[in-house]
Protein backbone atom coordinates (compact mmCIF):
# COMPACT_ATOMS: atom_id res chain seq x y z
CA UNK A 1 0.00 0.00 0.00
CA UNK A 2 1.17 3.28 -1.01
CA UNK A 3 -0.39 6.60 1.39
CA UNK A 4 0.87 10.19 0.46
CA UNK A 5 -0.94 13.38 0.40
CA UNK A 6 -4.43 11.68 1.58
CA UNK A 7 -3.48 9.36 -1.55
CA UNK A 8 -3.91 5.92 -0.95
CA UNK A 9 -3.04 3.15 -3.84
CA UNK A 10 -3.14 -0.54 -3.27
CA UNK A 11 -4.25 -3.77 -4.81
CA UNK A 12 -7.81 -5.70 -3.85
CA UNK A 13 -6.29 -8.60 -6.14
CA UNK A 14 -4.19 -9.43 -8.73
CA UNK A 15 -5.15 -7.10 -11.23
CA UNK A 16 -7.37 -4.88 -9.11
CA UNK A 17 -6.35 -1.90 -7.83
CA UNK A 18 -7.96 0.58 -5.36
CA UNK A 19 -7.10 4.75 -6.23
CA UNK A 20 -8.76 6.19 -3.15
CA UNK A 21 -8.53 9.71 -1.74
CA UNK A 22 -9.10 10.74 2.09
CA UNK A 23 -10.83 13.95 1.89
CA UNK A 24 -10.32 15.57 5.29
CA UNK A 25 -11.13 19.07 4.32
CA UNK A 26 -14.85 18.93 2.97
CA UNK A 27 -17.22 19.44 5.56
CA UNK A 28 -20.65 19.72 4.39
CA UNK A 29 -20.95 16.55 2.16
CA UNK A 30 -23.11 17.48 -0.91
CA UNK A 31 -23.17 21.22 0.44
CA UNK A 32 -25.44 19.56 3.10
CA UNK A 33 -24.51 16.84 5.59
CA UNK A 34 -21.91 17.13 7.98
CA UNK A 35 -19.12 15.12 7.86
CA UNK A 36 -16.06 16.17 10.65
CA UNK A 37 -15.37 12.45 10.19
CA UNK A 38 -14.27 12.68 6.45
CA UNK A 39 -15.15 10.99 3.37
CA UNK A 40 -13.04 9.03 0.72
CA UNK A 41 -13.51 8.62 -3.18
CA UNK A 42 -12.52 5.32 -4.86
CA UNK A 43 -11.72 4.79 -8.29
CA UNK A 44 -10.53 1.23 -9.42
CA UNK A 45 -8.11 0.37 -11.80
CA UNK A 46 -8.01 -3.02 -13.56
CA UNK A 47 -5.22 -4.29 -15.86
CA UNK A 48 -5.42 -7.40 -18.18
CA UNK A 49 -2.32 -8.01 -20.07
CA UNK A 50 -2.89 -4.69 -22.28
CA UNK A 51 -6.29 -3.60 -21.63
CA UNK A 52 -7.00 -1.26 -18.68
CA UNK A 53 -10.22 -0.28 -17.33
CA UNK A 54 -10.73 2.71 -15.07
CA UNK A 55 -14.11 2.36 -12.17
CA UNK A 56 -14.73 6.15 -11.33
CA UNK A 57 -12.77 8.79 -10.28
CA UNK A 58 -12.46 11.19 -8.03
CA UNK A 59 -14.55 14.57 -6.74
CA UNK A 60 -14.27 17.62 -9.10
CA UNK A 61 -11.67 20.08 -8.50
CA UNK A 62 -9.32 17.04 -7.73
CA UNK A 63 -8.76 16.44 -11.03
CA UNK A 64 -4.50 17.02 -10.73
CA UNK A 65 -4.35 14.76 -7.70
CA UNK A 66 -6.29 12.10 -9.78
CA UNK A 67 -4.79 11.98 -12.61
CA UNK A 68 -1.05 12.00 -10.79
CA UNK A 69 -2.12 9.11 -8.74
CA UNK A 70 -3.25 7.21 -12.25
CA UNK A 71 -0.19 8.30 -14.05
CA UNK A 72 1.81 6.83 -11.54
CA UNK A 73 0.47 3.72 -12.32
CA UNK A 74 -0.31 3.42 -15.79
CA UNK A 75 0.78 5.69 -19.00
CA UNK A 76 -2.82 7.48 -19.30
CA UNK A 77 -2.74 7.87 -22.86
CA UNK A 78 -2.68 3.76 -22.62
CA UNK A 79 -6.03 3.96 -20.98
CA UNK A 80 -8.96 1.86 -23.10
CA UNK A 81 -12.13 2.59 -20.76
CA UNK A 82 -13.41 4.40 -18.18
CA UNK A 83 -16.72 3.32 -16.39
CA UNK A 84 -19.13 5.67 -15.17
CA UNK A 85 -21.34 3.89 -12.59
CA UNK A 86 -22.65 6.87 -11.77
CA UNK A 87 -22.62 10.64 -13.15
CA UNK A 88 -22.24 12.62 -9.49
CA UNK A 89 -19.60 14.45 -9.53
CA UNK A 90 -17.80 13.54 -6.73
CA UNK A 91 -17.33 10.00 -9.10
CA UNK A 92 -17.42 11.58 -12.08
CA UNK A 93 -15.05 14.71 -11.97
CA UNK A 94 -12.12 13.68 -13.51
CA UNK A 95 -13.21 12.42 -16.39
CA UNK A 96 -13.22 15.49 -18.67
CA UNK A 97 -9.18 15.78 -17.58
CA UNK A 98 -9.17 12.21 -18.62
CA UNK A 99 -10.91 12.86 -21.82
CA UNK A 100 -8.73 15.81 -22.67
CA UNK A 101 -5.24 13.70 -21.64
CA UNK A 102 -6.62 10.75 -23.77
CA UNK A 103 -10.02 11.41 -26.28
CA UNK A 104 -9.20 7.73 -27.38
CA UNK A 105 -11.09 6.30 -24.26
CA UNK A 106 -13.95 4.48 -24.51
CA UNK A 107 -16.59 5.62 -21.75
CA UNK A 108 -18.93 2.99 -20.42
CA UNK A 109 -22.26 3.64 -19.46
CA UNK A 110 -26.00 3.63 -18.62
CA UNK A 111 -27.54 4.45 -21.88
CA UNK A 112 -28.60 7.97 -19.75
CA UNK A 113 -25.49 8.59 -18.62
CA UNK A 114 -24.16 9.91 -22.36
CA UNK A 115 -26.22 13.19 -21.90
CA UNK A 116 -24.96 14.00 -18.70
CA UNK A 117 -21.70 13.92 -19.55
CA UNK A 118 -22.20 16.70 -22.22
CA UNK A 119 -23.93 18.77 -19.78
CA UNK A 120 -21.45 18.45 -16.65
CA UNK A 121 -18.49 18.59 -18.67
CA UNK A 122 -19.02 20.00 -22.10
CA UNK A 123 -17.39 16.69 -23.85
CA UNK A 124 -18.69 14.40 -26.16
CA UNK A 125 -16.34 11.75 -25.69
CA UNK A 126 -16.37 7.95 -27.42
CA UNK A 127 -19.53 6.49 -25.41
CA UNK A 128 -20.46 3.22 -25.13
CA UNK A 129 -24.40 2.83 -24.02
CA UNK A 130 -24.89 -0.54 -21.86
CA UNK A 131 -27.67 -2.81 -21.87
CA UNK A 132 -28.22 -3.70 -18.58
CA UNK A 133 -26.49 -7.62 -18.13
CA UNK A 134 -24.43 -6.76 -21.01
CA UNK A 135 -20.46 -7.64 -20.71
CA UNK A 136 -17.10 -6.50 -21.50
CA UNK A 137 -14.33 -9.31 -21.84
CA UNK A 138 -10.62 -8.61 -21.61
CA UNK A 139 -8.18 -11.24 -22.08
CA UNK A 140 -8.49 -12.46 -18.05
CA UNK A 141 -11.93 -11.17 -16.87
CA UNK A 142 -15.67 -10.72 -18.26
CA UNK A 143 -17.15 -7.78 -16.56
CA UNK A 144 -20.84 -7.93 -16.38
CA UNK A 145 -22.59 -4.19 -16.04
CA UNK A 146 -25.81 -4.68 -13.89
CA UNK A 147 -28.38 -1.53 -13.78
CA UNK A 148 -29.39 -1.06 -10.53
CA UNK A 149 -31.84 2.41 -11.23
CA UNK A 150 -32.63 5.42 -8.31
CA UNK A 151 -29.64 4.04 -6.56
CA UNK A 152 -29.78 6.84 -5.98
CA UNK A 153 -29.80 8.44 -9.70
CA UNK A 154 -31.63 6.80 -12.65
CA UNK A 155 -28.45 5.68 -14.16
CA UNK A 156 -26.14 4.03 -11.67
CA UNK A 157 -24.98 0.57 -12.36
CA UNK A 158 -22.84 -1.44 -10.96
CA UNK A 159 -20.11 -3.95 -12.53
CA UNK A 160 -19.59 -7.35 -11.75
CA UNK A 161 -16.35 -9.31 -12.29
CA UNK A 162 -16.87 -12.90 -11.88
CA UNK A 163 -13.42 -14.14 -12.14
CA UNK A 164 -12.57 -12.47 -8.63
CA UNK A 165 -16.48 -12.37 -7.72
CA UNK A 166 -15.84 -8.70 -6.87
CA UNK A 167 -19.18 -6.15 -6.82
CA UNK A 168 -18.29 -2.84 -7.62
CA UNK A 169 -20.63 -0.47 -5.96
CA UNK A 170 -20.18 3.09 -6.21
CA UNK A 171 -22.45 4.80 -3.71
CA UNK A 172 -23.95 1.71 -2.43
CA UNK A 173 -22.75 -0.07 0.14
CA UNK A 174 -20.55 3.19 0.76
CA UNK A 175 -19.70 4.83 4.26
CA UNK A 176 -18.34 8.24 5.21
CA UNK A 177 -15.07 8.25 7.57
CA UNK A 178 -11.49 7.51 6.53
CA UNK A 179 -11.11 3.78 7.39
CA UNK A 180 -7.60 2.66 8.56
CA UNK A 181 -7.29 0.35 5.55
CA UNK A 182 -8.82 -0.95 2.41
CA UNK A 183 -10.48 -3.78 3.43
CA UNK A 184 -12.98 -3.45 6.34
CA UNK A 185 -11.92 -6.75 8.83
CA UNK A 186 -15.47 -6.57 10.68
CA UNK A 187 -18.52 -4.55 10.76
CA UNK A 188 -18.32 -3.29 13.94
CA UNK A 189 -21.38 -0.86 15.40
CA UNK A 190 -19.16 2.49 14.48
CA UNK A 191 -18.38 1.28 10.77
CA UNK A 192 -22.41 0.35 10.67
CA UNK A 193 -23.26 3.70 11.63
CA UNK A 194 -21.29 5.50 9.14
CA UNK A 195 -22.68 3.00 6.78
CA UNK A 196 -26.03 4.06 7.87
CA UNK A 197 -25.31 7.75 8.17
CA UNK A 198 -24.65 7.87 4.08
CA UNK A 199 -27.21 5.41 3.57
CA UNK A 200 -29.86 7.47 4.75
CA UNK A 201 -28.39 11.59 4.14
CA UNK A 202 -27.98 10.13 -0.07
CA UNK A 203 -29.94 7.18 -0.89
CA UNK A 204 -32.71 7.21 1.63
CA UNK A 205 -35.41 8.94 -0.55
CA UNK A 206 -34.42 6.49 -2.81
CA UNK A 207 -34.98 3.09 -0.55
CA UNK A 208 -38.34 1.61 -2.05
CA UNK A 209 -35.46 0.47 -5.17
CA UNK A 210 -33.23 -1.05 -2.88
CA UNK A 211 -34.86 -4.04 -2.68
CA UNK A 212 -35.70 -5.22 -5.67
CA UNK A 213 -32.21 -3.88 -7.07
CA UNK A 214 -30.58 -6.52 -4.42
CA UNK A 215 -32.50 -8.94 -5.65
CA UNK A 216 -31.95 -8.98 -8.77
CA UNK A 217 -28.04 -8.18 -8.28
CA UNK A 218 -27.90 -11.24 -6.51
CA UNK A 219 -29.81 -13.01 -8.67
CA UNK A 220 -27.84 -12.02 -12.43
CA UNK A 221 -24.19 -12.62 -9.92
CA UNK A 222 -26.03 -16.13 -8.56
CA UNK A 223 -25.22 -14.74 -4.97
CA UNK A 224 -21.43 -15.67 -5.58
CA UNK A 225 -19.74 -12.13 -4.38
CA UNK A 226 -16.96 -12.32 -2.38
CA UNK A 227 -15.56 -8.77 -2.54
CA UNK A 228 -18.06 -5.27 -2.02
CA UNK A 229 -15.87 -2.39 -3.62
CA UNK A 230 -17.72 0.93 -3.31
CA UNK A 231 -16.76 4.26 -3.99
CA UNK A 232 -17.07 5.47 -0.33
CA UNK A 233 -15.22 3.72 2.71
CA UNK A 234 -13.52 0.14 3.03
CA UNK A 235 -13.95 -2.58 0.53
CA UNK A 236 -16.12 -5.56 2.26
CA UNK A 237 -14.51 -9.01 2.06
CA UNK A 238 -15.21 -12.55 2.82
CA UNK A 239 -17.15 -13.50 5.22
CA UNK A 240 -18.92 -9.81 5.77
CA UNK A 241 -20.41 -9.69 2.35
CA UNK A 242 -23.65 -11.26 3.35
CA UNK A 243 -24.03 -9.02 6.61
CA UNK A 244 -23.74 -6.18 4.42
CA UNK A 245 -26.39 -7.03 2.49
CA UNK A 246 -28.31 -7.89 4.84
CA UNK A 247 -28.07 -4.55 6.58
CA UNK A 248 -28.57 -2.94 3.52
CA UNK A 249 -32.15 -4.63 3.76
CA UNK A 250 -32.46 -3.37 7.34
CA UNK A 251 -31.84 0.29 6.18
CA UNK A 252 -34.14 0.07 3.46
CA UNK A 253 -36.64 -1.18 5.49
CA UNK A 254 -35.94 1.24 8.81
CA UNK A 255 -35.88 -1.67 10.68
CA UNK A 256 -35.88 -1.10 14.42
CA UNK A 257 -32.73 -2.24 16.06
CA UNK A 258 -31.55 -1.92 19.64
CA UNK A 259 -34.57 -0.25 21.42
CA UNK A 260 -33.62 2.98 19.67
CA UNK A 261 -35.31 5.95 20.22
CA UNK A 262 -34.14 9.51 18.65
CA UNK A 263 -35.68 13.05 20.61
CA UNK A 264 -34.81 15.63 18.52
CA UNK A 265 -36.10 19.62 19.47
CA UNK A 266 -35.47 22.91 19.82
CA UNK A 267 -35.03 25.19 22.57
CA UNK A 268 -34.57 28.92 22.49
CA UNK A 269 -35.03 29.38 26.37
CA UNK A 270 -34.93 26.52 27.99
CA UNK A 271 -38.50 25.60 28.25
CA UNK A 272 -38.17 22.50 25.70
CA UNK A 273 -35.21 21.16 27.19
CA UNK A 274 -36.88 20.84 30.54
CA UNK A 275 -39.28 18.52 29.26
CA UNK A 276 -37.39 16.76 26.97
CA UNK A 277 -34.91 15.91 29.95
CA UNK A 278 -37.40 14.61 31.81
CA UNK A 279 -38.75 12.75 28.75
CA UNK A 280 -35.54 11.57 27.79
CA UNK A 281 -35.05 10.01 31.70
CA UNK A 282 -38.65 8.15 31.66
CA UNK A 283 -37.21 6.48 28.42
CA UNK A 284 -34.24 5.37 29.89
CA UNK A 285 -35.43 4.15 33.03
CA UNK A 286 -37.74 1.84 30.75
CA UNK A 287 -34.67 0.23 29.38
CA UNK A 288 -34.48 2.50 25.79
CA UNK A 289 -31.88 3.73 24.28
CA UNK A 290 -31.72 7.58 23.69
CA UNK A 291 -29.77 9.63 21.17
CA UNK A 292 -30.72 13.59 21.70
CA UNK A 293 -29.76 16.27 19.24
CA UNK A 294 -30.51 19.92 20.62
CA UNK A 295 -30.64 22.42 18.78
CA UNK A 296 -30.05 25.48 21.35
CA UNK A 297 -28.07 28.53 22.17
CA UNK A 298 -25.12 26.36 23.36
CA UNK A 299 -25.75 23.06 20.89
CA UNK A 300 -26.38 22.79 17.29
CA UNK A 301 -27.03 18.54 16.69
CA UNK A 302 -25.27 17.13 13.54
CA UNK A 303 -28.29 17.16 10.97
CA UNK A 304 -26.52 14.18 9.21
CA UNK A 305 -25.97 12.48 12.34
CA UNK A 306 -29.57 12.65 13.01
CA UNK A 307 -31.30 11.63 10.25
CA UNK A 308 -28.42 8.47 9.93
CA UNK A 309 -29.31 7.56 13.53
CA UNK A 310 -33.09 7.88 12.83
CA UNK A 311 -33.31 5.38 10.40
CA UNK A 312 -33.45 2.38 12.26
CA UNK A 313 -35.45 3.17 15.50
CA UNK A 314 -38.68 2.32 17.70
CA UNK A 315 -40.22 5.61 17.77
CA UNK A 316 -38.89 9.58 17.27
CA UNK A 317 -40.02 12.07 19.66
CA UNK A 318 -39.97 16.14 18.28
CA UNK A 319 -39.99 18.85 20.40
CA UNK A 320 -40.45 22.31 18.51
CA UNK A 321 -40.66 25.35 19.39
CA UNK A 322 -42.80 28.45 17.52
CA UNK A 323 -40.66 31.05 15.55
CA UNK A 324 -42.35 33.38 13.73
CA UNK A 325 -45.42 31.84 13.88
CA UNK A 326 -44.16 28.76 12.75
CA UNK A 327 -42.32 25.95 13.78
CA UNK A 328 -38.41 27.09 14.78
CA UNK A 329 -36.61 27.20 11.74
CA UNK A 330 -34.05 24.48 12.38
CA UNK A 331 -36.67 22.05 13.20
CA UNK A 332 -38.50 23.33 10.40
CA UNK A 333 -35.42 21.50 8.25
CA UNK A 334 -35.14 18.41 10.03
CA UNK A 335 -39.27 18.06 10.09
CA UNK A 336 -38.81 18.25 6.33
CA UNK A 337 -35.23 16.06 5.92
CA UNK A 338 -37.29 13.11 7.86
CA UNK A 339 -40.51 13.08 5.23
CA UNK A 340 -37.83 13.36 2.20
CA UNK A 341 -35.72 10.84 3.53
CA UNK A 342 -37.09 8.38 6.00
CA UNK A 343 -40.59 8.51 4.24
CA UNK A 344 -43.00 7.64 7.13
CA UNK A 345 -43.44 4.28 8.58
CA UNK A 346 -42.16 5.90 12.16
CA UNK A 347 -44.18 6.50 15.61
CA UNK A 348 -43.49 10.29 16.78
CA UNK A 349 -44.36 11.59 19.53
CA UNK A 350 -44.95 15.73 18.86
CA UNK A 351 -44.37 18.35 22.16
CA UNK A 352 -44.28 21.72 20.68
CA UNK A 353 -44.13 24.81 22.81
CA UNK A 354 -45.56 28.63 22.55
CA UNK A 355 -45.33 31.97 23.84
CA UNK A 356 -48.44 33.49 22.26
CA UNK A 357 -50.05 31.64 20.17
CA UNK A 358 -50.94 28.02 19.84
CA UNK A 359 -50.56 27.77 15.86
CA UNK A 360 -47.60 24.79 14.70
CA UNK A 361 -48.71 21.70 16.14
CA UNK A 362 -51.90 20.70 13.38
CA UNK A 363 -49.71 22.04 10.88
CA UNK A 364 -46.66 19.76 11.66
CA UNK A 365 -49.16 17.09 12.70
CA UNK A 366 -50.30 17.02 9.31
CA UNK A 367 -47.08 17.15 7.62
CA UNK A 368 -46.02 13.80 9.17
CA UNK A 369 -49.06 12.30 8.64
CA UNK A 370 -49.05 13.31 5.08
CA UNK A 371 -46.08 11.62 4.53
CA UNK A 372 -46.88 8.04 6.56
CA UNK A 373 -45.26 8.69 10.01
CA UNK A 374 -47.59 7.43 12.82
CA UNK A 375 -48.17 10.89 15.33
CA UNK A 376 -49.13 9.04 18.57
CA UNK A 377 -49.91 12.76 19.95
CA UNK A 378 -49.11 16.04 20.18
CA UNK A 379 -48.71 17.85 23.34
CA UNK A 380 -48.71 22.23 23.17
CA UNK A 381 -46.92 23.60 25.93
CA UNK A 382 -47.43 26.87 26.43
CA UNK A 383 -44.15 28.19 28.22
CA UNK A 384 -43.44 26.59 30.97
CA UNK A 385 -45.82 23.16 31.72
CA UNK A 386 -48.24 22.94 34.27
CA UNK A 387 -49.15 20.27 36.28
CA UNK A 388 -51.85 19.21 33.84
CA UNK A 389 -49.26 19.50 31.01
CA UNK A 390 -46.96 16.99 33.01
CA UNK A 391 -49.65 14.77 33.54
CA UNK A 392 -50.79 14.91 29.44
CA UNK A 393 -46.81 14.37 28.69
CA UNK A 394 -46.50 11.65 30.66
CA UNK A 395 -49.64 9.99 29.74
CA UNK A 396 -48.32 10.65 26.26
CA UNK A 397 -45.26 8.68 26.79
CA UNK A 398 -46.98 5.99 28.35
CA UNK A 399 -49.28 5.63 25.27
CA UNK A 400 -45.59 6.03 22.62
CA UNK A 401 -44.02 3.59 25.03
CA UNK A 402 -46.83 0.78 24.29
CA UNK A 403 -47.21 1.37 20.74
CA UNK A 404 -43.38 1.52 19.74
CA UNK A 405 -43.15 -1.84 21.68
CA UNK A 406 -46.44 -3.86 20.42
FE1 LIG B 1 -21.05 9.46 -3.97
FE2 LIG B 1 -24.13 9.94 -5.53
O1 LIG B 1 -22.33 10.20 -5.20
Amino acid sequence: MRIENNIVIDKVSKDLIILRYNDTTTRYFEALWEIPEGVTYNAYLLTDDDTTVLFDTWKKNLENEFLNALNSIIDISDLDYVVIHHMESDHSGSIRALYEKNPRITFIGHPMTNKLIRSLYGINPKFKAIRDGETLSTKNYQLMFIHVPWLHWPETMFTYIPQIRALLTCDVFGAYTIPKSVFIEKLDDEYISSMRKYFANIIGFYRNNVTKNLDKVLTMTRDNIDMIAPAHGAVIKGNIVKRSIGLYREFALKTPINRKIVIAYSSMYGFIDNIMSHVTHVLNDWGFNTSVYRFTDKERASIGDLIGDVNNVLGIILGVSTYDTEPFPLMDFVINLLIKKLRGGKPILLITDYGWGDVIPRHIRARLEKAGFTVIDTISVNGTPTKEDLNKIDTAIQNFKQIITQ
